[in-house]
């Protein structure tokens, strides 16, 4: 079963997952990191920055789960932008390390092959951080998406297009349709670390942890991997039927070293 990490705010969550990408680059210096986008990752890579000082990031690698689809690159938006923004500027990343599907509207019927290679190329994605959407989504495989999916184009749902307009100022200006890596593809990663945090994302948390595994709820996919870290606040831990289970299972222990 995943680890259940429950804690006390989205700051703590942020300093357990860089604390493990630190250790992770401090033994594999060509580490490949698989990287999210969206509010809940932000943490992550504001305490992975206190965290590399001294430390050769040179080699480190690093692979975007999704791209909204005609967006332009420089877009502010752009998953492409927000990732150079967020990850590879702080971090101090080699910019031609770090992959994210191309959304351009050119060439796009061999966008996901194209990325896909590129992963296989690295050797596969050492530590793969996910955010969740409210209605269960991870990357853009929204509800239905098959748990055999690669990367490719998807339509997005009317609530993941809602949820995401707070950063295009309106709903008229999300994108329809994005480019995300599938299910299977995020399955391959080596360690899968979801994180979820506020009340909005307990249900979506309590289905992907102990719900059916089910195309209704992408993120429930976790359930069929071998090494999957799950990291709720509170808030997000709310309606998990287990809390305390988990609560106990970790307490004085190390995080990472599963139940
Ligand atoms: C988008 C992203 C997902 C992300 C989700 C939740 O749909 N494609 O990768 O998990 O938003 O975003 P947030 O972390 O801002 O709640």
């Amino acid at each position: 079963m995943a680890e259940v990490i429950i804690v006390s705010d989205a700051q703590a969550a942020g300093e357990l997952v860089a604390d493990e990408i630190a250790r992770l680059i401090s033994v594999k210096p060509d580490a490949v990191l698989g990287l999210a986008t969206g509010s809940t990752p932000v943490p992550v890579y504001r305490a992975l920055t206190s965290r590399l000082d001294g430390i050769d990031i040179s080699g480190v690698r690093g692979f975007a789960l999704d791209e909204y689809v005609g967006l332009d690159a420089s877009h502010p938006e752009s998953y492409r932008t927000v990732i150079a923004r967020e990850v590879i500027e702080p971090l101090g990343l080699n910019p031609d390390n770090v992959h994210v599907p191309r959304g351009e509207l050119v060439d796009m019927e061999h966008a996901g092959v194209d990325f896909e290679a590129k992963i296989a190329e690295a050797g596969g994605v050492d530590i793969q951080l996910l955010g969740i959407g409210t209605d269960g989504h991870i990357g853009f495989n929204e509800q239905g998406s098959s748990m055999a999916s690669r990367t490719r184009i998807k339509a997005l749902s009317p609530q993941t297009r809602y949820d995401n307009s707070r950063f295009f100022g309106s709903l008229e200006h999300v994108p329809t349709h994005a480019i995300t890596q599938g299910l299977g593809t995020i399955l391959e990663a080596r360690h899968l670390v979801l994180l979820a945090f506020g009340f909005g994302k307990s249900v979506a948390v309590a289905a992907a942890v102990e719900g059916p595994v089910s195309a209704m709820t992408p993120a429930s996919v976790i359930q069929l991997h071998p090494h999957v870290t799950v990291i709720v606040d509170d808030e997000a831990a709310s309606r998990l039927q287990l809390a305390d289970y988990y609560r106990a299972a970790y307490a004085g222990k190390l995080p990472w070293q599963g139940l």
